[in-house]
């Protein structure tokens, strides 16, 4: 395992989508970490990328003032700066790339790069002053779900990760947020739709599960066959969402869930794997992290269920990944570019 110098104190920036973040973490222990969502998405039902790289232009510069004062930590204090180099949409990751290195350069300290998607997993190492937390051992599983992935990812070590199972379609996230669009209720549709089933009954609708061979996912039968479900039912009754709208979250939910789960559960198996952690920004969703808990009781397995706050993106992660990163020596060099696609 990697050993961190715990008096190396990285600033965190991330800005690979609709989220400004800073995050100053000293050794493994958080100081603080700044998030400032853009709300201007809200009225398209989607992130508009010109328009999140104009709110992180105004939002940079305030959310890294914020995540040093937090933190008591003055610029000259800061042993690195770890930056989200992707994947992600581009004009956003021009913002913290640019920002990290002008201030790197500024202040004479190394720059070190960071996969945004590695940064989700390694979210599970971050402690907090208060106090430490049990964190997984290597090798173990991780089930990352967000709004662009959906994936099983064997974690040999901090930087030796293997995707194992993906979605060949949609991800679950963008699952939770189409069929959320289709009944009207706004973006983005997963936190919406986990509100809502908590009213509902998760048994009332049946909807396609996907048969696909190996450890992969798919989600784009799902969506098809709850838009069906809704198109035969308005036929006969135009008010049927408004009076269904809890039990066909709660329906969508658990299917989502169950494809989640059965996959992990085969992955798990096969591997001979008993750490199994979740991350990403549907690791929020309560449904998903009940039927963890459940997995973990029934199988003996350790589980590990991220905090709130490291479930959507978040700088705190990407100042771990940094200082994993530059533990182990990395460094990036000042003309890196930022990517939009890469795997892990
Ligand atoms: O990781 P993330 O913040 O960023 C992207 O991948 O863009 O994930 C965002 C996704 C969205 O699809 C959102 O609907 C979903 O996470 N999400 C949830 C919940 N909270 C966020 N899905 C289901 N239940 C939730 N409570």
């Amino acid at each position: 395992m990697t050993s961190i110098n715990p008096d190396t104190i990285i600033l965190g920036i991330e800005s690979s989508c609709d989220d400004t973040s800073a995050a100053v973490l000293k050794g493994d222990v958080l100081l603080s970490n700044v998030i400032a969502g853009q709300k201007v998405h809200e009225a398209y039902g989607g992130v508009v990328p010109e328009l999140a790289s104009r709110a992180h232009l105004q939002n940079i510069v305030p959310v890294v003032s914020e995540a040093l004062r937090q933190a008591g930590v003055k610029p000259e204090d800061l042993g690195a700066i770890a930056f989200t180099r992707g994947p992600g949409l581009l004009g956003s990751l021009l913002v913290g790339t640019t920002f990290a290195k002008g201030l790197a350069l500024g202040l004479g300290i190394p720059l070190v790069d960071v996969n945004h998607l590695q940064a989700h997993v390694l979210a599970h190492y971050i402690q907090t002053p208060a106090e430490r937390v049990d964190t997984p051992d290597f090798p173990f599983i991780c089930l990352l779900v967000s709004g662009g992935n959906s994936q099983i990812i064997l974690v040999r070590s901090a930087f030796d990760m293997e995707i194992i199972g993906k979605t060949i379609d949609d991800a679950a996230g963008e699952a939770f947020d189409k069929c959320a669009k289709v009944m009207g209720l706004g973006y983005p549709g997963g936190p919406i739709v986990n509100k809502l089933a908590l009213q509902g009954n998760p048994e009332a609708f049946k909807f396609a599960k996907p048969q696909i061979p190996g450890f992969d996912y798919s989600f784009s039968g799902l969506k098809t066959s709850f838009l069906y479900t809704l198109r035969d039912e308005l036929a006969k009754d135009p008010d049927f969402i408004v009076k269904n709208k809890e039990d066909l979250c709660a329906s969508l939910q658990k299917t989502i869930i169950d494809i989640l789960m059965n996959k992990l559960e085969k992955a798990t198996k096969a591997y001979g794997i008993t750490q199994v952690a979740l991350a990403g920004g549907v690791s929020a969703n309560s449904g998903l992290r009940d039927a963890f808990i459940d997995y973990g009781k029934r199988t003996g397995h350790k589980v590990f269920i991220p905090p709130f706050a490291y479930t959507t993106d978040n700088a705190a992660m990407v100042a771990m990944a940094g200082t994993f990163a530059f533990a182990e020596g990395h460094r990036c060099s000042i003309d890196a570019a930022p990517y939009s696609r890469v795997q892990i």
